[in-house]
Order: C-alpha cells, then sequence, then structure tokens
C-alpha cells in the first residue's frame, strides 16, 4: 500500500510502531460510497482504539481466543497479541486488513486479519472466542442489530466482549438492546475518552441469554475449537 507514515504507539512496556494512511481523506471513493455508504474509517486511528489497545494491553490474555470487529488499523488487536492472544482481526476494509497483518508482522506480533461484515451471513461461522473487541462501531443506528447478533454468535459462554466508545449517539440504544438481550454492562472510565468509556458486557453464568430483543439464539455447537473456524 502507497502513501502511509510511520506512528509509535506506547502500549504498557512496549512501542509499537503503526503504518497508516498519511492522508484518509484522500481514500474517499464515490462509488464504494454510493453501494453502501462506505467511507474509509478504517484508516483513521480513532481515540476509542487506541483507549481499548491501551485498557487490552494490560490484561492477561495468554491462551486466549479474541475476535475484533471493526478492527480498522487494529491496535487492539496488536495489543491482544502482546498479552498472549490468539487473535483475530476483522473488517469489511480489505485494505484494512492488509494494513493489520502488515503491522502485526513489523511488530513480530502472530495476528490473523480477515474481511468480515458484522451483517454477513459468514459472520455467524466465525466460531467461538473468549472475547470480543471493537472500538467506535456504534456511530450507525443500522449496526445496532447486526453487532448485538454478532455478540450472541462469537462470545463464547462465560466469555465477554470489550465495547470501547467516544459517547456516540447510537451507542445507547446499543447497549440498551444487549441489556435486553441479558448480558450484564459495566462500564469502566478510561482515559481518552471524556464522553464515553470502555464497557465490559458479560454473558450471565451458564453462558445463555435472554434474546428478548427477537434475535434467535445460537445453538452451540459441543467441542467446537474457539476462533478456529476459518473465514476465508
Ligand atoms: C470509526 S472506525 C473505528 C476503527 C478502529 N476500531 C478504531 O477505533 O481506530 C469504524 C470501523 O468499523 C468498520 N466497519 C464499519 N461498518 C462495518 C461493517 N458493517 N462490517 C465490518 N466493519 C465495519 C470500518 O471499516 C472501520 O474500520
Amino acid at each position: 500500500m502507497d502513501g502511509l507514515v510511520e506512528e509509535r504507539v506506547e502500549i504498557g512496556q512496549r512501542q509499537l510502531v503503526l503504518l497508516r494512511p498519511a492522508d484518509p481523506a484522500g481514500l474517499i471513493d464515490e462509488d464504494e460510497f454510493g453501494d453502501d455508504e462506505f467511507l474509509p474509517y478504517w484508516a483513521e486511528l480513532w481515540p476509542s482504539g487506541l483507549a481499548l489497545a491501551r485498557h487490552v494491553g494490560g490484561l492477561d490474555l495468554a491462551g486466549k481466543h479474541v475476535l475484533e470487529l471493526g478492527c480498522g488499523l487494529g491496535l487492539p488487536s496488536l495489543a491482544a497479541a502482546l498479552g498472549g492472544a490468539r487473535v483475530l482481526a476483522t473488517d469489511w476494509a480489505p485494505e484494512a486488513v492488509e494494513l493489520v497483518a502488515q503491522n502485526a508482522a513489523a511488530n513480530g506480533l502472530d495476528v490473523r486479519a480477515t474481511v468480515l461484515s458484522w451483517d454477513s451471513p459468514q459472520a455467524a461461522r466465525a466460531g467461538l472466542f473468549d472475547l470480543v473487541l471493537a472500538a467506535d462501531v456504534l456511530y450507525e443506528e443500522r449496526n445496532a442489530s447486526p453487532l448485538i447478533r454478532l455478540l450472541e454468535e462469537t462470545v463464547a459462554p462465560l466469555g465477554g466482549a470489550l465495547f470501547a466508545d467516544p459517547g456516540r449517539r447510537h451507542a445507547a440504544a446499543f447497549f440498551d438492546g444487549v441489556r435486553a438481550a441479558g448480558w450484564s454492562i459495566e462500564q469502566i472510565v478510561v482515559d481518552g475518552l471524556p464522553a464515553g468509556g470502555i464497557v465490559r458486557l458479560r454473558r450471565d453464568e451458564t453462558g445463555e441469554t435472554s434474546s428478548e430483543c427477537g434475535l434467535p439464539r445460537r445453538q452451540r455447537v459441543s467441542g467446537q475449537t474457539f476462533g478456529e473456524v476459518a473465514l476465508d
């Protein structure tokens, strides 16, 4: 990919090298916007991504299976890999996925990356993960239902999710939907997100959620390996 600049980001004791597009606005393609209102939001490092990466960097994730949704530049995925997790970073933008893989390799980290759109049928086959991460993905109302469905489908029994949000207008409705589906919600105040924060979502002890929001609850396949189902 051309037109990249290099940035250095502190995550705990480590300094990560992050290549990112120098001019995200220059990546706007009017045809792509016409198709699905696609804007190259993946190309910026948003405050939520940085805050989530710093939070994740303080967790012991050795041996855990972690999925990131809407990863963009994927800094939380890199931080999870630093903590020993087996990570799958996903985004609907192929360029983002390509750059996450490149940045992981540049930092000596093992991160798998693949294209995944939240409402694609493929998403239900992602597998089960101990922890699902997402930063600044709640900015459009239409994404709430697909994201709740994806949580139901990808978070393992007794697993959880961390959503970082800067205070987007549609975040509250999303969290109401998650609560209605039977998840417990805990707000974590962090530096860098004064109008929002990080929200920890947990299934109840049995891993069951009530699905009051009308979304189908997925049958869990006994013996399925967490996060190991290939998406590509
Ligand atoms: C505001 S950016 C946040 C990027 C990154 N998480 C961060 O915080 O720096 C939103 C991200 O969600 C991705 N995204 C938006 N809609 C999506 C969808 N329907 N399926 C998958 N990814 C999507 C975008 O490509 C973009 O990378």
